[in-house]
């Protein structure tokens, strides 16, 4: 055994398995082999079995003391628009006037390359830096701001460049014919790290959608939108494709995404707040996934869109696959421990049962990996993953998961942005980012 190659760390561990299960280890050792691409966790296991188990010849020069902290997995933020950074805390009234009066105007300046590509370098530090290693991003419609994005982004996302041909402003429009040949050279150079990305059902035509849900399949990119986030939204789309020939009777919004191609194991959609049984069952069957994001559903007075909230007990009774995202700029804060937060929060304001912290990691971490693929490798700190994790300072004294995740996450609500803080160190790929 080459002693060099394995590396440990001492520290507390939160290991997330799924919606009821989080493992907790107080006095824990993650045991890691290799660096970079190749970095693989061998074992996460008690302090005390650890020490008898490697020798102390090896674990004497390589452990890392992580002291009163908690080691826990980097988490995917599986909806977000980096180039929304400066609207984040921008006065919200509701979705559609948001975009118009302060969204719009932000994305247009990314027209600018040197803009785009010093906004990308301070946008995806603080990213990095709030602990979140995987994900899916919406870019502006520009080139080179999705290739800023690429340069600079570290982790394991897909990224795409929103599409908008149609009900949007002059300098945000594109032809269908550049949208489509944007589409597939993007497609060509990032290959499966690109992501279609029509901006949603009102600014992107029926044939951009199905001809760049092609492009995707046939790359096996993945593809996301936004799907009935408020009901504003909902009666504008329909209204506008009931004229639209093709669409005449089309019965919901799900509906559209499903003539274009837009559905499917690959796909992405949005918020789904407002959702009929019957999309529901639309959407279990073609194994689409739908993307929560509460601080940006939140009521305006905690800075979201005031959109409603996520019925999440439906949309698992429907067997329709979910994980969490910040959706930054309509959500405020970048820090995935101020999304768990506003997940619980907004659920046991209104007595729902079963919103606890131990979901809310989950679909923070594991369930976004699950849902990209990625959960042979990432989402949490299993043996023969790879070394993507973060640590917190915390005594880890608390008796259960739950009780923990509760005095970490609740002790900063009524400082939201001092989640960004909380996290100490982040490491990717056994390598220390941050
Ligand atoms: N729907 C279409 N575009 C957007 C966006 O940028 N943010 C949100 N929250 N919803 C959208
Ligand atoms: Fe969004």
């Amino acid at each position: 055994m080459a002693l060099q190659k394995y590396r440990f760390y001492k520290g507390s561990i939160l290991n997330p398995q799924n919606d009821k299960k989080c493992d907790f280890i107080r006095d824990g050792l993650l045991v890691t082999k290799g660096e970079g691409k190749s970095a693989r966790i061998v074992d996460v296991l008690n302090l005390e079995d650890g020490l008898k188990k490697y020798s102390t010849k090896m674990t004497k020069l390589n452990t890392t003391y992580f002291k009163n902290s908690v080691i826990m997995p980097g988490f995917y933020d599986m909806h977000f628009h980096w180039v929304q950074d400066d609207v984040r805390e921008m006065p919200k009234d509701s979705l559609l006037e948001w975009l118009n009066k302060y969204t719009f105007p932000a994305e247009r300046k990314f027209s600018q390359k040197s803009y785009a590509k010093k906004k990308a370098k301070e946008f995806f530090t603080k990213l990095e830096k709030s602990g979140t290693l995987g994900g899916a991003c919406y870019s502006s419609i520009h080139e080179h701001a999705i290739e800023a994005a690429m340069e600079k982004v570290t982790g394991d996302f897909v990224i795409g460049n929103v599409i908008m041909n149609m009900n949007s402003p002059e300098e945000l429009t594109q032809s269908e014919d550049d949208s489509l040949k944007l589409t597939q050279k993007l497609i060509r150079k990032f290959k499966k790290r690109h992501a279609f990305t029509p901006r949603f059902a009102i600014t992107t035509t029926p044939n951009v959608m199905t001809e760049g849900s092609k492009m995707a399949d046939k790359a096996g990119c993945f593809k996301q939108t936004h799907l009935s986030e408020t009901p504003q939204e909902i009666e504008f789309v329909l209204s506008l494709y009931r004229n639209i020939p093709g669409f005449k009777n089309v019965s919901s919004y799900t509906e559209i995404y499903q003539k274009t191609g837009m559905l499917g194991p690959r796909s992405l959609m949005g918020h789904g707040i407002h959702l009929a049984d019957k999309e529901l069952k639309v959407l279990s069957k073609t194994k689409t996934s739908v993307i929560h994001c509460p601080t940006s559903n939140a009521p305006i007075e905690e800075k979201g869109l005031g959109s409603g909230l996520f019925d999440f007990h439906k949309v698992e009774k429907a067997k329709v696959r979910w994980a969490l995202g910040s959706d930054i700029g309509g959500g405020p804060f970048l820090s995935m421990f101020d999304v768990m937060r506003s997940f619980v929060d907004q659920n046991k304001r209104v007595n729902v049962s079963g919103a606890t912290y131990t979901k809310a990691l989950y679909r923070a971490t594991l369930a976004g990996a699950e849902i990209m693929g990625h959960e042979k490798l990432r989402g949490n700190l299993n043996k023969g993953k790879e070394p993507n994790f973060i640590v917190i300072s915390n005594n880890g004294l608390e008796a259960n998961t739950e009780t923990l995740l509760e005095t970490l996450i609740s002790a900063h609500s009524q400082e939201r942005e001092a989640y960004d803080k909380l996290v100490k160190n982040v490491y990717y790929q056994g390598t220390k980012i941050s």
